[in-house]
């Protein structure tokens, strides 16, 4: 399988929808936009520093009510960096919108983020560090199987690509650890919402991703010696894919937005395809607190 599907698009709106690039990115590719920047003005170029971010934190993030985190810096500053990331917010939902139309009703986008932190040199905890392979999996915010749609834009001022790689299948990686999981524990579940560990009742799934995205991190072997490709997002480049599902870590780079989707299994073209799908069918029965992965 390629882990990447180049797709020559110039424009945000109006995407035709193509089932080839549907089931690309259902399977777990990368759909890849070498000709779709995210166009910044000169003003707007001048902003991006590293000194943008407020001290400790990671990202900056623009939420659906127009609230903007994480930006150092006077009001005329603040106005510049949340009108350009509402514009990546509209111009992402428009592109998935196009390419994706029967998930647009379904769609909950998350905060827009911008990421104006050098990766390669980030400091990080082996759970918390993106420059190893793993597969998005949140220990707070349990989802039963909610996918996880990523719109990413490289727009490095001086032209430095985004270096990702990305690993096997998603189904190679489940059938290798699987059979060395915990099992899932309903009274466990119960225990970590009722101290606050988790928002809400985490289901078999997500016991499952969670320990699938630990175990991976976790293995320098496999880190290592996994089939993996290295792929190089160039400056002025688009690119979406399930980050549930494609395993990646971003290796170097500097300064990206991004736009995370959330959208139910059911309204998926093909639901079986998901990691839902692939680990009910791999468990053989449906996962405790989970939906059975079908077109609703
Ligand atoms: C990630 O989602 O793991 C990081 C993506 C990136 O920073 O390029
Ligand atoms: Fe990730």
């Amino acid at each position: 399988m390629d882990p990447v599907v180049a797709v020559d698009l110039a424009a945000w709106t109006g995407a035709a929808s193509d089932p080839r690039w549907i089931g690309a990115v259902e399977a777990g590719q990368v759909l890849y936009f070498p000709r779709l920047a995210f166009e910044l003005g000169a003003a707007e170029r001048a902003l991006l520093s590293p000194a943008l971010l407020a001290e400790g934190v990671r990202n900056i993030s623009l939420d659906a009510q127009g609230q903007l985190k994480g930006v150092a810096g006077d009001a005329a500053v603040q106005r510049s960096v949340g009108t350009l990331m509402g514009r990546f917010a509209q111009q992402a939902r428009a592109l998935v919108r196009g390419l994706f139309p029967a998930y647009d009703p379904h769609l909950r986008a998350a905060p827009t983020s911008l990421r104006p932190t050098q990766v390669s040199t980030r400091k990080q905890s082996v759970r918390a560090d993106d420059r190893r392979l793993h597969v998005d999996a949140f220990p707070t915010r349990p989802n039963r199987g909610e996918r996880i749609l990523r719109v990413f834009s490289n727009i490095n001022p001086a032209g430095e690509p985004r270096v990702w790689r990305v690993g096997e299948p998603f189904e190679d990686l489940a059938r290798r650890y699987l059979p060395q999981l915990a099992p899932y524990s309903a009274w466990q579940a119960r225990v970590l919402h009722g101290i606050g560990v988790t928002k809400s009742l985490r289901s078999e799934y997500d016991h499952l991703m969670l320990q699938l995205h630990d175990r991976m991190k976790a293995d320098e072997r496999y880190q290592r010696e996994a089939a993996q490709h290295r792929v190089e997002f160039p400056a002025g480049s688009t690119w979406v894919c399930f980050s549930d599902h494609t395993l990646h870590a971003a290796m170097s780079g500097q300064y990206m937005l991004e736009q995370t989707f959330h959208l139910p299994v059911s309204a998926q073209y093909d639901p079986s395809a998901s990691p839902l799908g692939i680990l009910t069918r791999l468990v053989g029965r449906p996962l405790r607190g989970a939906p059975v992965p079908t077109r609703g």
